[in-house]
């Protein structure tokens, strides 16, 4: 395999057991579309691990967060509020169903959407002919979000909670599944996550008739025969996508663990050196670990390690940005975002695929310890 400019990734995908063997009984039972068996056969795993009544396998997280909206019943001229500091994906999904994207700050200890901020937002949008019918929580690296206290504001002000789960498979908040909360919940399968298709995501409910509107625009809404009832999308996962979520599921726990060791080792490195500072683990959130990150102490600092990691054929990368900072999202309304501009460019993902050996973990370690003596420790 060719690794291009890198001898370690990030993170990749972990193909180690049936995924072959699935991908060529599609293959030999010819069915490779969306119509195919083991679709179904996903979602009904996933739905259950996650404790959900409802799943719909669709062909990216992006599709899955946009069927979510619109099975929430968003529509065009709600506003929807998200954090600024997120993957695009999560705002781009609001504005591609033609609702208005409203950027909140998120904390600075989880770094997840900001429950006080969300309510001054609402408090603000009370006063006037209020519009924003919805939330979109993010779980970033995997650790969740406060959900209790955003459930809390979203209910007390009649909005729909939605949960963008996409890295997060895995995790639990108080003991229940992330993938769980809030009306509807999305997850990314693409090729960075813990559990991947290549490109793939799932959306979660309990509500049959959310179900029920999801599924019908993830195909536009094509019964036999062509019958239409909704404009739809063509967002279903197709059977190969599928066969390759069977088999990752599979070995979805061992991966995790490995995901674990990985973190903690690197946790327990930062702790000792002070190379990099550690991210905060909140009380309530089990991780999956999904994307170690440490926090640099400024945008230059971060650049001047990845620039040392890039020499070493290493892959480092900064995680995330402040959205409002980015020419995508200029026009965009905004709270303050005090948290996203003091955070955005500093957070930085090491290597941290669970493929990862223990070797190769203590070389990227060694070069962190290098980079913090000669360059990191001083600039
Ligand atoms: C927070 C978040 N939301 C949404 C997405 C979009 O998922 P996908 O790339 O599968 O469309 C991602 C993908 O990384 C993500 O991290």
């Amino acid at each position: 395999m060719t690794m291009g400019p890198y001898d370690i990734l990030l993170s990749s995908p972990d193909l180690r057991g049936n995924e072959q063997d699935y991908i060529r009984q599609c293959i030999s039972d010819n069915w490779i579309s969306s119509a195919g068996p083991f679709v179904g056969e996903f979602e009904e795993k996933i739905s259950k691990r996650l404790g959900r009544k409802h799943a719909v396998a669709t062909s990216s997280g992006t599709a899955a967060i946009e069927l979510g909206l619109i099975g929430s019943g968003i529509k065009s001229g709600d506003k929807v509020v998200v954090p600024d500091w997120t993957f695009a994906a999560t705002a781009s999904a609001v504005a591609h169903i033609g609702a208005e994207i409203i950027l909140a700050d998120v904390t600075r200890d989880g770094f997840g959407l900001d429950p006080v901020d969300l309510e001054k937002i609402l408090q603000a949008d009370r006063e006037g002919p209020s519009r924003i019918t919805a939330a979109i929580a993010v779980h970033p690296f995997g650790h969740p979000a406060d959900m209790d206290a955003l459930m809390d504001v979203c209910n007390r002000y009649g909005i729909a909670m939605i949960e963008d789960a996409a890295g997060a498979i895995g995790s639990s908040y108080k003991g229940k599944p992330v993938g769980g909360h809030g009306k509807v919940s999305a997850i990314s399968f693409n090729g960075n996550k813990t559990l991947t298709t290549g490109g793939g995501g799932m959306v979660l409910t309990d509500n049959d008739d959310i179900a029920e509107v999801m599924r019908l625009h993830s195909v536009n809404s094509q019964g036999p025969n062509y019958r239409y009832k909704v404009i739809g999308y063509n967002h279903r996962m197709t059977n190969l996508a599928a066969g390759i979520g069977l088999a990752q599921l599979e070995r979805l726990d061992e991966m995790l663990e490995s995901k674990k060791r990985i973190s903690d080792r690197y946790t327990a490195y930062l702790e000792q050196s002070g190379c990099l500072e550690t991210i905060p683990h909140m009380p309530w959130a089990t991780s999956n670990c999904w994307m170690y990150c440490g926090l640099a102490k400024s945008e230059a600092h971060a650049c001047s390690l990845i620039e040392f990691m890039d020499k070493n054929r290493v892959q480092v990368r900064i995680f995330w940005r402040s959205l409002a900072s980015e020419p995508a999202f200029q026009d965009i309304q905004r709270s303050d975002l005090k948290n996203c501009r003091e955070i955005s460019g500093r957070v930085v993902a090491l290597p941290c695929s669970s493929h990862l050996t223990e070797e190769q973990q203590e070389n990227v370690i060694a070069l962190l310890g290098e980079w913090h003596k000669t360059v990191g420790a001083h600039s």
